[in-house]
């Protein structure tokens, strides 16, 4: 009889501890295929769109990726990176990280294309993660699972963006603190600044590195002399604010391991490209990525994108979802 009521017992406390067991697996309420039901072909509509814009036009893929990166760090991954200002408010858009941001035209396109078939359904922040992933494996990048299920946020500040994202001049335990700050790893800090394989640059961004890096008109001694040389005639001071280089020379269109090597050889473009050869974690990761046989880069980076793509998330009947991606509803 005792045994009986103890099994009862126990049975009861499982029924009811049951809703936070689950919680805790659908981790902060993502889920895989959240629209199979809602929107059937959303997922297929957004890689077919980003491929064919892709193809057009490659140099989007690593725009569309860092967008993703920059919506995730500040306020988490809630499309607020896709708002415009108003005449009341100033949006992340306008803030000076983000100003060289590409992309939200392609995210507008699709967007809208989306409404036509599910109206209401489908939220901004998914296609911005969605993207992201299909672009990179658009052009012969890794893939990962996304997990869908987020919505959109109601709040889009500048500030949040200046204090918020990471920026290149910041060092090693800064870049850990910033990570950190939004539950990131240092592994992760170390696979997600492999993001710098592919994408380009403006000389403005590293700038003080090659002219005037302790005030008295020189370089960061930290940075491979070759490529301060390199550097200064990409970036002449006549150019200086329109000048572009590549991130990852003579690899910037490939989605490789070849940035681990050119960081390895002291040859980062930011600050924070050359961070991670000053930390032990991150210096360890550097090396072991050098040799692309033996290297995990392109599946870790999955996996850190997949951590990236949780930070923040509003879920259930948390935010809204927009109409238009720049607009607040
Ligand atoms: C670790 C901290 C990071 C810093 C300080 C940083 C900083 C920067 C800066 C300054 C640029 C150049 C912007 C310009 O002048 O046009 C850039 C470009 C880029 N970043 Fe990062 N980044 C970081 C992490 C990441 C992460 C986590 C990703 C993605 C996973 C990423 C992906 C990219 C890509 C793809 C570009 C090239 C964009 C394009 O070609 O349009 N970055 N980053």
């Amino acid at each position: 009889m005792a045994n009986t009521k103890l099994i009862v017992l126990a049975f009861s406390l499982y029924i009811m501890l049951l809703p936070f067991v689950f919680d805790l697996a659908n981790a902060q309420g993502l889920t895989s295929g959240f629209y199979n039901l809602s929107c059937p072909s959303a997922e297929k509509l957004v890689k077919t769109m980003t491929e064919k814009f892709v193809a057009h036009a490659p140099s989007f893929a690593p725009s569309l990726l860092r967008l993703h990166f920059h919506d995730c760090f500040v306020r988490g991954c809630d499309a607020s990176v896709l708002v415009n200002s108003t005449s009341n408010n100033t949006a992340e858009k306008d803030s000076i990280p983000n100003l060289t941001l590409r992309g939200f035209q392609i995210i507008d396109a699709i967007k809208s294309a989306l409404e036509k078939q599910c109206p209401g359904v489908v939220s901004c922040a998914d296609i911005v993660a969605l993207v992201a992933r299909d672009a990179v494996t658009a052009i012969g990048g890794p893939t990962w699972p996304v997990l869908t299920g987020r919505r959109d946020g109601t709040k889009s500040l500048a500030t949040d963006a200046l204090t918020e994202l990471p920026a290149p001049t910041m060092n090693i335990t800064q870049l850990k603190a910033n990570f950190a700050s939004v539950g990131l790893s240092v592994k992760d800090l170390a696979v997600l600044s492999g993001g710098h394989t592919i994408g380009i640059s403006h000389c403005t961004s590293f700038a003080i590195r090659l002219y005037n890096f302790t005030g008295k008109n020189d370089s960061d001694p930290s940075l491979h002399p070759n490529y301060v040389a390199l550097l200064k005639k990409q970036c002449p001071l006549t150019t200086l604010l329109t000048s572009i280089v590549e991130m990852d020379p003579g690899s910037f269109r490939t989605f490789d391991t070849h940035y681990y090597s050119v960081v390895g050889r002291r040859k980062g473009m930011f600050t924070s490209d050359g961070a991670l050869l000053t930390d032990s974690t991150t210096l360890a990761y550097v090396q072991a990525q050098a040799s692309p046989q033996s290297s995990t880069f392109l599946t870790d980076f999955g996996q850190s994108m997949m951590n990236m793509g949780k930070i923040g998330v509003l879920t259930g009947t948390s935010g809204t979802i927009r109409n238009q991606c720049a607009i607040i509803n």
